[in-house]
This record gives structure tokens, C-alpha cells and sequence, in this order.
């Protein structure tokens, strides 16, 4: 398969998406489960628009989104998209949100794109072929961890799990020079790949929320483990322990490990 050539197509393909994204007659909100859980008719338009044309890319190849349990994974191939990451964002018109697409293959992701179109930001990465911010090449930073930020969040579709979260942030925001939260792990994990943030942790996170930020981070140099160093399927929710170097990375993962032991 020649990846940069349906790279380019997927690129493509997600621009045309975030159109339908920034189409404002779509911003009606629905709730799913918890009043915190938002889905508008622009999340069901961007995935359903994409799981038919990225099916068109590549022949035999399943789908795993976010909306409506759209679950067809028995294929070799599956890509795995969140139609909007950060939809509480979206649903605010704060312009921290994006579409993201990763390819699947037998265990391991072969390719991703993360598209904020508020800020005409497109990252995006092959396997084995570096990470790159609207074509520009791009890589983490090498801050120490005390000059780390560490994007992190609450675990907020599982409350009862905010106390933890909380006492490992505090150890670790005592450790690094700040905390931030931007409300899309996607993004947020595309913003250490470029190295402006240095540290991730959140609990209980998605396939589709990481899969793509998952290559563009790693392909720009950065590690991104679940707890425990425990490598990621892609296929079930995990939490997430990621830095910029291996070494900061020890540390979170440490303090993490700590803080969750038995749970
Ligand atoms: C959420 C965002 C948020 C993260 C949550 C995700 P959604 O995705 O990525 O940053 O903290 O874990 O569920 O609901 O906006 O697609
Ligand atoms: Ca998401
Ligand atoms: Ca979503």
C-alpha cells in the first residue's frame, strides 16, 4: 500500500469534512447518557460523510467511530475517526476541536490526520515517515520535565475517577512548571508532537481520541504509553501517560503508577 499517496488522499477528505463542521446550521446539541456527553448534527454529518468516502480509499477496510456505535472492525484494515474531537468546544465556538482519522492495520497505526479548520491546522504522519504540521516538518521539544506543561484532564465522563486523577496531577504539577487543559486529546497531543506542551496524562480515553495524535506524536520523537508503560491496541479505553522524551516520560508514568495502583 502506498501510504503517502492515500495520506494525501485522507488529507483531502478531512478538509471536505470540516466543511460540513463549519456549516453553522449544524450546531443543534443532543446529549448522550450524561448532560457532559455532547453530540450536534455536525459530529453525525462529519461521520457519517467520512465513513463513506474513506471506505472509498481503500478497499476492504472496516470503520470505528464515535457516533452511534458505528462498530465495523472485522476487516485488515479499519480506520478509526472521532468526527469532532473537543465537541464541548465546538458546541461554545471555542476553536480548540478537530476531526481526526487514523488507518489501523493489524495492531498498529499506519497513518493519522488531526484537522482544526478554526486554525487551518492540519498535522498529520505516516509510519516510519515523520510528523508534519501542514506539511512542515515537526518534533517535540526537549524541555526537562521541570520545564514541562502537562495537559491533563478529570476524567470527565467517569466523575467517580476525579479524585485520582486530581492527586496525580497535583504530584505531578508540583514536579513540572504548569498545568494546561485545551478539551481535546487529539489536539492536545498534536501541540506536544509539535513541541509546545511536554506532558499527557488523562484516564479512560477512546481509540478514536488518540489513534491519530498517537502517530503524530510518536512520529515526531514523543512516547505515549497506557499505565504501566503497557503498550496500545487502539481497539479499547485506556488511559494515557505521554511526554516528550523517555526520560520525562519515566517520571509520569511513575507517579501515575502510583496513584492508580489497585484500580
Ligand atoms: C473528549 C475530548 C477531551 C477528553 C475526553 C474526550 P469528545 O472527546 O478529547 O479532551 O478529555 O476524554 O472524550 O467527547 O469531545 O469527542
Ligand atoms: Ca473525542
Ligand atoms: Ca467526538
Amino acid at each position: 500500500m502506498d501510504l503517502n499517496s492515500l495520506l494525501l488522499d485522507v488529507m483531502s477528505t478531512v478538509r471536505e469534512a470540516s466543511r460540513l463542521m463549519m456549516d453553522r446550521e449544524h450546531l443543534l446539541v443532543k446529549t448522550k447518557g450524561s448532560v457532559t456527553n455532547l453530540c450536534t448534527s455536525a459530529d453525525l454529518a462529519v461521520q457519517d460523510f467520512l465513513s463513506r468516502r474513506l471506505r472509498e480509499l481503500l478497499p476492504d477496510s472496516g470503520f470505528l467511530g464515535e457516533e452511534n456505535d458505528l462498530l465495523d472492525t472485522d476487516h485488515p484494515y479499519v480506520w478509526v475517526v472521532d468526527p469532532i474531537d473537543g465537541t464541548a468546544n465546538f458546541a461554545r465556538q471555542i476553536p480548540e476541536c478537530c476531526i481526526s482519522v487514523a488507518l489501523r492495520g493489524d495492531d498498529e497505526i499506519l497513518l493519522g490526520v488531526v484537522y482544526n479548520p478554526y486554525h487551518d491546522q492540519l498535522f498529520s504522519a505516516v509510519k516510519g515517515g515523520g510528523a508534519q504540521c501542514n506539511g512542515e516538518p515537526i518534533h517535540v521539544s526537549d524541555r526537562p520535565f521541570e520545564q514541562g506543561l502537562l495537559l491533563t484532564a478529570m476524567c470527565l465522563y467517569h466523575k467517580e475517577y476525579a479524585e485520582t486523577c486530581s492527586n496525580i496531577i497535583l504530584e505531578a504539577y508540583r514536579k513540572c512548571n504548569d498545568v494546561r487543559r485545551f478539551g481535546s486529546c487529539a489536539i492536545e497531543l498534536c501541540y506536544m508532537a509539535c513541541g509546545l506542551c511536554e506532558l499527557f496524562f488523562e484516564y479512560q480515553v477512546q481509540a478514536w481520541d488518540y489513534a491519530a495524535g498517537y502517530l503524530i506524536l510518536t512520529e515526531a520523537g514523543g512516547v505515549l504509553t497506557g499505565r504501566d508503560g503497557a503498550r496500545l491496541h487502539f481497539d479499547a479505553p485506556t488511559s494515557l501517560v505521554g511526554a516528550n522524551s523517555v526520560d520525562n516520560h519515566q517520571i509520569l508514568n511513575e507517579i501515575v503508577t502510583r496513584h492508580t495502583a489497585g484500580k
